[in-house]
């Protein structure tokens, strides 16, 4: 049975596919992508998700029963250029569900976002069902995409199934584009200059999640049984809430010195459309979600492995 993997060499596919290969083998995943890692990735393919018939050709010719859809131009970058991020995230996902109708494919995933938030979403503990009016093409995007996927389960029984991930922080793979990407980007600068400007006011909570954490839901949702499923557009999911002045103050019990500044730009107001926190308690009910990492928990683990790699960095 081989997977594969579109977007493999974003934030998110590059550490998806290395723990679908530690479970399934290596040759089993085949990573793909419009620009090509800068490492060692066999099995890889450079394929653009909005070309149907080579994508076809793939699942024929490696025989893929699972794909991960990840591939997708995000919240920050697709505001430059909302037409081409809505044909990519949502034609791409159609793409990808019809190809799961006609090869009749195991399972599909396909991660959707609190972008789907807007100005009439409840901030606080936001439940599973609210109204959504998202202010971005990514957010559009992504929104119509969960109700395609609810669509292709109930006419068609593809069994494809999505989180909407918060913004996600991890060590190991930088982020491509997004609102939250401040959350990674502090850690780099705190180790290297001791300093960071953040592009987000001090009080912006947003909800986040630790990398192994967010693996480790996909891992898990993927894994449980179809019974068990009753969310067909997305799940919501949640690590924690903070501030970058609360991510700062963390920093700063690990670094000392680390100072911080700030200059709002454009997403700041995208920030601001998005809730605070998140009510994921359909998730923890249907499948048994439970994160592990809180922000004390993350903030330490993310320091400890950078600190590490750029003590080993070659100059
Ligand atoms: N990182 C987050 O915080 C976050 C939060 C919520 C949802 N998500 C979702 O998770 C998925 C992965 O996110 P990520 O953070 O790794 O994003 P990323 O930007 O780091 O990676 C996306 C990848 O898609 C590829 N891509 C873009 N256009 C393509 C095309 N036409 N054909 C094939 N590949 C193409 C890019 O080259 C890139 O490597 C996305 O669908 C995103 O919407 C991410």
């Amino acid at each position: 049975m081989a997977i594969l993997v579109t977007g493999a060499n974003g934030q998110i596919g590059t550490i998806l596919t290395r723990m679908l290969r530690q479970k399934h083998g290596r040759e089993e995943v085949i990573a793909s992508d419009i620009i090509r890692p800068n490492y060692d990735d066999d099995p890889f393919l450079m394929l653009d998700i909005l070309n149907v018939q080579r994508i076809r050709e793939v699942i024929e010719d490696f025989e893929i029963r699972e794909i991960y859809h990840l591939a997708a131009i995000l919240s920050a970058n697709g505001e430059w250029n909302p037409i081409k991020t809505w044909n990519v995230n949502l034609n791409g996902l159609l793409s990808i569900l019809d190809l799961a109708r006609e090869f009749e494919l195991d399972k599909v995933f396909f991660p959707s976002t609190i972008a789907i938030h807007g100005p009439t979403t409840p901030k606080k503990q936001t439940p599973q069902e609210a109204s959504f009016l998202p202010t971005t093409a990514y957010g559009m995007s992504k929104l119509a995409g969960e109700h395609w996927c609810h669509y292709y389960h109930q006419r068609f029984k593809i069994d494809v199934r999505s989180l909407r991930y918060p913004g996600i922080i991890g060590h190991d793979s930088l982020p491509g584009g997004g609102t939250t990407d401040y959350a990674v980007e502090i850690f780099h600068e705190a180790i290297k200059k001791g300093h960071y400007t953040c592009f987000l006011e001090p009080d912006t909570r947003l909800p986040m999640m630790y990398m192994d954490d967010a693996m480790r839901a996909t891992r898990e949702l993927m894994a449980a049984e179809a019974e068990k499923i009753h969310v067909r557009t997305a799940y919501n999911l949640t690590g924690m809430s903070f501030t970058p002045a609360e991510l700062a103050d963390e920093i700063r019990k690990h670094i000392p010195g680390f100072t911080i500044d700030y200059k709002p730009d454009f997403r700041q107001a995208i920030a601001n459309s998005w809730s605070q926190s998140i009510d994921d308690s359909k998730a923890r009910e249907d499948w048994g979600w439970q994160p592990a990492y809180d922000l004390e928990k993350m903030t330490s683990d993310m320091i400890v492995h950078l600190e590490k790699y750029y003590l080993n960095k070659p100059q």
